[in-house]
């Protein structure tokens, strides 16, 4: 329950569409052979670790009026578990300091959430997870003012592979690059839940969302990466990906990408697009600590290609990512 909100994941396709269709497929239905499946093997519950206690079995709570819940007054983050270990958790704790800030709220204590990472992690050895830290104001009122408190909450399951074939429409809403919150991995997620639900609705894995200006901006739960044409229809010999100053989100991929790739000489710039410019656009990738970089195949239904500089682009990150797996 507490993940539902994380739209960040790079489940396959067949599982995203599943979920969009409001659930499982029912296990009961017969398959093309006539046969009754089996049913799939029940998941099991994260691992849940609520200010202190560690639940395995499903168990865990928090109070029915944490203003988290009431409000979406917190901030969250989500690290890629690879192998038992927490991907790129210092930056991600970085990150989540500063969105504490830009709520005005009080700074989680580092060293708690590394105790409480360390534990849920050694309750569930995972092979590939996601581990999720949330940080909100704690219980308050019904209303939106706040009460001084705190809830920390620290999750982890197993987590899908990427999918095969990923793809990602355009949707119609936008982000508000002036919003307060603007920037911040908050818990208010319900815009993201409904946009990836109209993804996932229209048969892709992600939603590109433009912001005010009709500008590029991002994904529900990823950053993004295009690779445009010349005036010849050639791909163009770089890869941009839209400035902060769209109202994105700072990926932790996104940052370590830019890094790595001007590192390696490889082409990769932030610059503001248009939204018009997906149109013709040769090639997009997804960045996001679930995915790594994530060459789509198509968008909005149209093939879009996946070799050359995208495809040395999400090299690059797969093979720095495990040569380091805290990169400061
Ligand atoms: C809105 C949004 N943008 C971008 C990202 C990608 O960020 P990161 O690479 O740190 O996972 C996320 C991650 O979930 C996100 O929620």
């Amino acid at each position: 329950m507490i993940g539902a909100m994380d739209t960040g994941a790079g489940s396959s396709g067949t599982t995203e569409r599943a979920q969009g269709a409001g659930g499982a497929v029912g296990a009961a239905e017969a398959g093309a052979d006539g046969l009754v499946p089996p049913p799939a093997p029940a998941a099991e519950p994260p691992v849940v670790w609520v200010d202190g206690s560690l639940s395995a079995d499903g168990g865990a709570v928090v109070d029915a009026l944490d203003h988290g819940m009431t409000t979406g007054d917190g901030v969250f983050e989500t690290c890629r578990v690879s192998d038992g270990v927490a991907f790129a958790l210092t930056r991600h704790l970085v990150r989540l300091a500063r969105s504490a800030d830009g709520l005005g709220l009080p700074r989680p204590d580092e060293d708690r959430v590394r105790e409480a990472v360390a534990a849920v992690l050694a309750a569930r050895p995972l092979a590939r997870g996601r581990l999720r830290i949330t940080w909100t104001s704690g219980p308050g009122p019904l209303g939106s003012e706040r009460h001084g408190g705190s809830t920390l909450v620290v999750a982890a399951s197993a987590a899908p592979p990427p999918a095969v074939s990923p793809s990602v429409v355009v949707v119609p809403w936008t982000r508000n690059e002036r919003a307060a919150t603007a920037g911040l991995k908050t818990t208010s997620y319900a815009e993201n839940v409904v946009a990836l639900r109209h993804a996932l609705a229209a048969g892709a894995g992600e939603a590109l969302l433009a912001n005010t200006r009709g500008e590029l901006c991002e994904g529900t739960g990823s950053n993004v990466v295009v690779q445009l044409r010349d005036g010849r229809g050639r791909p163009e010999q770089e890869l941009v990906t839209p400035p902060l100053s769209s109202g994105c989100l700072a990926g932790v991929t996104r940052a370590l990408l830019l890094e790595w790739a001007a590192q390696e000489g490889l082409p990769v710039v932030e610059r503001a697009l248009p939204l018009e410019a997906l149109e013709g656009a040769a090639a997009v990738l997804l960045t996001s600590s679930l995915r790594d970089v994530q060459v789509q195949t198509a968008l909005d239904g149209r093939p879009l290609e996946t070799e050359g500089l995208p495809a040395r682009a999400a090299e690059l990150f797969a093979r720095r990512a495990a040569e380091d797996l805290d990169p400061r």
